[in-house]
């Protein structure tokens, strides 16, 4: 399928579902033409459509979920290798995660899996797959799963911005995904920045008006520094969970994996424009455009409710078991193969130990942890690179750094930087094998991933 998307003025992909609690909305993975540099159509890009999705645009479609009612996504699989869905972030059964030999088979070409759960969390999630991720992510698939809460205050409209690269070359095609020079550094940069699958994408917003603008960071290498300018703008969420107060967004760290959500007023007059910026490393870079349309709604930040409340972790720190976890490079340079998508390589380790890959016979769990006990996972980093840490399943919260003053954030991704050690405080509430890994997908593939066993 090829579709003309470039720069300029874009339309807010609208591809939720209203669901019906009895039937699940259909997503196929599959391969197809894209065009995404405004050039010439990318060969390969892999994608995401949804069951009645009416539009051509190629983007990656939003799903759309309320909190603590049935969610059914039913996967059919049209890619020609065998991939799942994981629901980043979601607090789910263990069976449901999507994470291929740890919770679940394969889905091959052709065959489709049911998920269903009842997300407990109100907040911004995302999906993506779990089997050669480096690939699979990289060709484009993964989408923001919104969770909604009625209880939440009303904007006068929302932007969802999905961030990532793609590395293609001067013939708009993809290159080969990683270099292992880089996947033992920082991870292998794209080369084509996107919001929503579009260079600096221009969204219309009510002028004087209050929109959530909800970001997720889906690429497989990069860190986002974001700034906004043009607007006042607060930060309301970060991962899905409510900010205990709400701080004046002066510049965002976003990892992989994580999300930020905004409350952004926007400017009065018809026609200025708030421009997101990632500022990072040092010449900014326009990541998408917000335009005020009509005449000003004069609302104000102060006016906005706060987010419902969440279920916080409820840690008895008093009573907590101390996990060291370790997370440093390899000694061991040996080239790995594995089942579902190995990269070839090993380099990064989990408490010395590189994860072999989705084999059909994972290594034993980092540790064994008790349904419903605490634990404090210190977790250091002896490389010179930060690393996304990611837990399946659970969230815990940010107790104490040697590096900066911790929020206690509630959260299911922790960006670890160099020499810091951290304290994350967790309840094992959730019975199964639950993965963690670094979300720089590289750094995942070649070695920094573990799990964990609740019983
Ligand atoms: Cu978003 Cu195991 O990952
Ligand atoms: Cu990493």
């Amino acid at each position: 399928m090829l579709s003309a998307y470039g720069t300029g003025l874009a339309v807010m992909p609208r591809l939720s579902q209203a669901l019906a609690a009895t039937d699940p909305v259909e997503v196929e993975a599959l391969t197809g033409d894209v065009l995404l540099d405004g050039k010439q159509a990318t060969r390969g890009v892999m994608r995401y459509a949804l069951s009645g999705q009416t539009s051509t645009d190629p983007s990656p479609p939003i799903l759309r979920a309320r909190r603590g009612e049935a969610f059914k996504a039913r996967l059919i699989n049209r890619l020609d290798e065998p991939t799942t869905i994981h629901w980043h972030g979601i607090r789910l059964p263990n069976d449901q995660d999507g994470v291929p030999f740890v919770t679940q088979p394969y889905v091959y070409t052709g065959d489709r899996f049911d998920y269903a759960f009842s997300p407990p969390d109100a907040g911004t999630f995302w999906y993506h797959p779990h089997c050669n991720t480096l690939t699979q992510m990289g060709r484009g698939l993964a989408g923001v799963l919104v969770v909604e809460d009625d209880r939440d205050p009303v904007f006068d409209g929302e932007v969802v911005l999905n961030l990532r690269d793609f590395r293609l070359g001067g013939d708009s095609q993809f290159i080969e995904q990683f270099k292992p020079r880089d996947a033992a550094k920082t991870g292998t940069f794209g080369t084509l920045r996107t919001a929503n699958w579009q260079p600096e994408p221009v969204y219309e917003v009510p002028a004087g008006g209050l929109i959530r603008v909800r970001i997720l960071a889906a690429d497989v290498t990069r860190i986002y520094n974001l700034k906004l300018a043009g607007a006042k703008a607060q930060i309301i969420a970060i991962d899905g969970h409510p900010v205990p107060e709400r701080l004046t967004l002066d510049m965002a760290v976003v990892s992989p994996g994580q999300r930020l959500d905004l409350a952004v007023r926007i400017a009065d007059s018809e026609g200025a424009e708030m421009v997101l910026e990632d500022i990072r490393p040092s010449t900014p870079k326009v990541v998408a455009r917000l335009r005020a349309v009509g005449s000003s709604l004069k609302r104000n930040l102060g006016d906005l409710g706060p987010l419902a409340e969440k279920a916080g972790v409820d840690a008895d720190l008093s009573n907590a078991t101390e996990i060291p976890l370790l997370l440093s490079a390899t000694a061991e340079s040996a080239a790995r193969d594995s089942i579902c998508g190995s990269i070839g390589y090993s380099f990064w380790a989990i408490n010395k130990v590189p994860y072999p890959g989705d084999t059909p016979d994972p290594t034993a769990p980092i540790a064994e942890l008790k349904l419903g006990r605490t634990y404090l996972l210190n977790v250091e980093n002896v490389t010179p690179h930060a690393h996304p840490i990611h837990l399946h399943g659970m969230n815990f919260k940010a107790i104490s750094s040697n590096k900066r003053e911790v929020q206690p954030l509630v959260s299911d991704t922790y960006l670890v930087l160099p020499d810091e050690k951290v304290q994350l405080a967790l309840v094992a509430d959730n019975p199964g094998d639950w993965v963690f890994h670094c979300h720089i997908i590289e750094h995942q593939k070649t070695g920094m991933t573990g799990y964990f066993k609740v019983t």
